[in-house]
């Protein structure tokens, strides 16, 4: 290397030392805090260098607020909840300023300004670390929180990695990864919300800031976790309960819940990229049904439009897109169809001729539209952060229902252009204050499916089913997730199991994956044990791109056929459970694929890596997803009981036990004292099942409540009392099952109770309301029995559960059972 005259060095040392510091080059603190004033349930701060607001939301949830500049109006898309008025305490002195509700307490320390959380009998939950708190550089923010001793951090949602996320940092940048790699950071949706669990206690905490942002858990530095945003406020919400459930029904109190989804889309959906023509339609429609593959949904890919343009159909392949969907009706079947946000570019095309003379696209700050390539090549967007942006979306997307589809599909919503790379100077109208697409693109999504929920609800006049790829906090209130382009892959099916059970804990209940994966082809027995996953994952699709192997059902060879179809018969028998844990989500967001950390949080053997996949499907069942490759599995039991759900063999809960495995059952536990709701099966939600409903219990020693509930799956009516709810409670101390009197006045479907007692003594007879009813002895199958494929064709037995049954009626009346 040549070396530098010593008079140019000088001069260049001189310079540089002579510049004055730019931003960039300096960590601002918040300083010391030189005024406070209290007011109600808000503190307004000034420091050294920043402007501060402490606000108490519940007895739970605080928010702090922080800026260089004195804070703007406050605007949030995710948060829809306002202050509760609380009773919270406020006092300061010299040193602190100090708030206390019946749940939290908070401390700030004016000198420096600096936060910590304890609990009401004062451990401490959380604090920051002293000497960083919260800093600038430049427009970057970031808060720093101690790291507690063994400290564990879950949720942020749809992230890649382990459930515990200790040691590891990431992104939040919504991006469109196609076949993405099982450790990929960020992939489609920002969901800034974490729990951090140390010392049996646990908290959450929700920022939002829609600026990409980054969130760091000890990657890197022993010292600290971290939460920053490269623009916007210091905006979070602290969040404190004992219980983890509550932690997310509080999250769900600020960000929204989802709303009843409708029930076909419960049921299993088929889909291709892409089916077409409609005679293809017709045909996969008619093999599920002469397959007696149970379905509910096909969902129409790009290649149902002309040219890829948006509100068009391609006449060719779909002449009549209404008698399409009115015959798959008939047959049981709703139609979903794909949607992106990109608008052609082309003269003569209404979308484009319309959507520019209603003057509704994102623009560059010179006023040009913005122009990107996606599929249909050049394309404008509209802007879903504008109220008129949204209602012509809304106006657009109504086309759909008139030709009687029933469900949308958002896809590309990330925004996602070749070359992945939108400029920054595109701005968007952020409800009449401009900004740019560093503020804006996280939330795209979020404000796409919020205009096609609307436009799909008044069109429709009942539930739309919604699907999106991008989400932000809230998109919950709008549209259910599936985790993009996976591969068809083992440890992505596996991947897919944590993406789910993370956007459950972080207020995502309705969510799925492509069942046998996106990109590649699945070995028959990944298929095979992908799709008994999929009978336990809320949104059950099959799908898969567009160079690959035929994936139905039937595409596998009979053996796989014949597992698949016991798994979907499964899931339609599963239908009151599911139907009733959707509705207990919408109620509270307690979600309907929980990790094993949601109820077993202070127990270490629930993050071992070896167990980390395990979650529960509702109350009652728990899932141990395995690779198809293997022979045998490590299975951890949490303390309880536990019944294997095909024999009724009891584990007792504590251990883990090394379990042999076959690609004929996937492993199934249903937890002692379950109660579980099922229905005979069915082809579709459209056909009604017998009026017999099959209440399953599980003996155990603990209480145990299950709330059922049904509508009529399709309308808004349950919204004004028109539903149907009844707490089931078991009470073994008591040795009775009590139906406690419905509420709503919608009347049950079903007129009889087939009690299916698992684990009893044998008996003779159980009473109901005093009177004796007899009980039959006999073995129950969840599935049925598999062809050996030997040249005699015999069969393998299903196994069978030794349980004992009584049916009574079933009335509105309070119903006890003795047993
Ligand atoms: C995107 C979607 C994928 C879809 C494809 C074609 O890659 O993630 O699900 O099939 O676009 O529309």
């Amino acid at each position: 290397m040549n070396k530098i005259p010593l008079p140019v060095f000088s001069l260049l040392l001189l310079l540089l030392t002579r510049l004055p510091l730019t931003a960039q080059t300096q960590v601002v603190p918040a300083g010391n805090v030189n005024s406070v004033s209290i007011s109600g349930q808000q503190v307004k701060i000034k420091t050294t260098n920043a402007f501060a607001e402490v606000t108490v939301y519940s007895p739970s949830i605080i928010r702090v607020r922080m800026d260089k500049r004195p804070l703007p109006a406050d605007f949030s898309y995710a948060v829809t909840a306002k202050p509760l008025p609380v009773k919270a305490q406020i006092t300061q002195n010299n040193s602190e300023i100090n708030i206390v509700t019946d749940s939290l307490k908070m401390r700030i320390q004016k000198a420096p300004f600096a936060v910590s959380f304890f609990s009401p009998s004062g451990d401490v939950i959380s604090e920051d670390e002293a000497g960083l708190g919260t800093s600038w550089i430049g427009d970057e923010v970031t808060t720093y929180k101690k790291m507690q001793e063994n400290e564990r951090f879950i949720g942020l949602g749809e992230k890649t990695g382990n459930l515990d996320r200790k040691g590891e940092g990431y992104t939040n940048w919504n991006s469109d990864v196609f076949g993405y790699a099982a450790n990929r950071d960020p992939i489609y949706a920002t969901i800034p919300f974490y729990i951090g669990i140390h010392h049996q206690q646990n908290y959450g905490i929700f920022f939002d800031n829609s600026y990409q942002s980054d969130f760091n858990f000890g990657a890197s530095n022993n010292r600290f976790s971290s939460f920053g945003a490269r623009g916007g406020e210091m905006n979070y919400y602290f969040i404190y309960h004992p219980q983890m459930a509550d932690i997310i029904r509080s999250y769900t109190s600020l960000t929204g819940r989802m709303p009843m989804p409708p029930l076909w889309s419960l049921g299993y959906q088929q889909n291709r990229y892409s089916y077409y023509p409609d005679t293809e339609v017709y045909r996969i429609a008619q093999t599920l049904r002469e397959k007696k593959i149970p379905a509910d949904g096909i969902t129409l890919d790009i290649h149902y439009m002309d040219a890829y343009k948006l509100f068009t159909w391609n006449k060719d392949r779909f002449p009549d897109p209404a008698q399409l969907t009115g015959r798959l009706k008939d047959m049981g079947f709703r139609v979903t169809v794909i949607v992106d946000p990109g608008i052609k570019v082309e003269e003569g095309y209404h979308a484009y001729e319309n959507g520019k003379k209603e003057n509704i696209f994102i623009k560059y700050n010179d006023g040009q539209n913005y122009t990107g390539q996606v599929w249909p090549g050049w394309c404008h967007f509209p802007d879903f952060t504008s109220e008129k942006g949204r209602s012509w979306w809304k106006s657009q997307v109504k086309s759909y229902i008139r030709d009687g589809v029933s469900g949308i599909w958002n896809d590309m919503n990330e925004i996602a252009t070749w070359g992945q790379k939108m400029p920054n100077n595109v701005i968007f109208d952020y409800e009449g204050h401009p900004t740019t697409h560093l503020q804006a693109h996280n939330i795209y999504g979020l404000q796409m499916v919020r205009a096609s929920y609307e436009g799909t609800r008044e069109a429709l006049q009942k539930r739309p089913f919604l699907l999106t790829r991008a989400a932000y906090s809230g998109s919950q209130r709008y549209s259910a997730i599936w985790t993009g382009d996976n591969r068809a892959e083992e440890d992505h099916m596996l991947l897919g199991v944590r993406l789910l059970n993370s956007l459950g804990v972080s207020g995502f209940p309705f969510a799925g994956m492509d069942v046998g994966g996106f990109t590649g082809n699945p070995s028959v027995g990944l298929y095979t044990r992908w799709m008994q996953i999929g009978a336990f994952i809320p949104y059950f699709r099959n799908h898969t791109g567009v160079n690959t192997k035929s994936a139905e059902p039937w595409a596998f060879g009979e053996e796989a056929l014949e597992i698949t179809r016991n798994y979907v018969n499964l899931r339609y028998h599963m239908l009151p459970y599911l139907y009733s844990t959707m509705y207990a989500a919408s109620r509270t967001g307690m979600p309907v694929m929980r990790t094993l950390a949601l109820q077993n949080t202070f127990d270490p053997q629930v993050y071992d890596t070896r167990f980390q996949n395990q979650y529960q499907f509702g109350d009652a069942y728990m899932i141990a997803p395995f690779e198809s490759t293997k022979d045998f599995g490590s299975i951890y039991f949490p303390k309880g009981k536990w019944y294997n759900l095909y024999t009724d063999a009891v584990t007792t809960g504590g251990q883990d036990i090394i379990t042999p495995l076959n690609i004929k059952t996937l492993p199934v536990y249903v937890k002692e004292s379950s109660i579980v709701p099922m229905q005979s099966l069915v082809q579709s939600t459209r056909e009604k099942p017998a009026d017999t409903l099959f209440l399953h219990l599980y003996k155990g020693s603990q209480p145990n409540t299950f709330v059922y509930y049904e509508d009529d799956g399709e309308s808004f009516s349950y919204e004004k009392g028109d539903f149907y709810e009844r707490a089931i409670t078991y009470d073994p101390a008591q040795q009775t099952l009590t139906l406690q009197r419905p509420k709503g006045s919608y009347g049950s479907q079903f007129h009889h109770i087939k009690l299916i007692l698992h684990g009893f003594d044998s008996k003779q007879r159980i009473t109901v309301n005093g009177s004796a009813t007899t009980v039959s002895a006999g073995p129950f199958s969840f599935l049925s029995p598999i062809s050996r494929f030997d040249p005699q064709g015999s069969f393998i037995p299903a196994e069978s559960c030794p349980v004992q049954v009584a049916t009574f009626a079933n009335s509105n009346e309070l119903l006890n059972v003795g047993l």
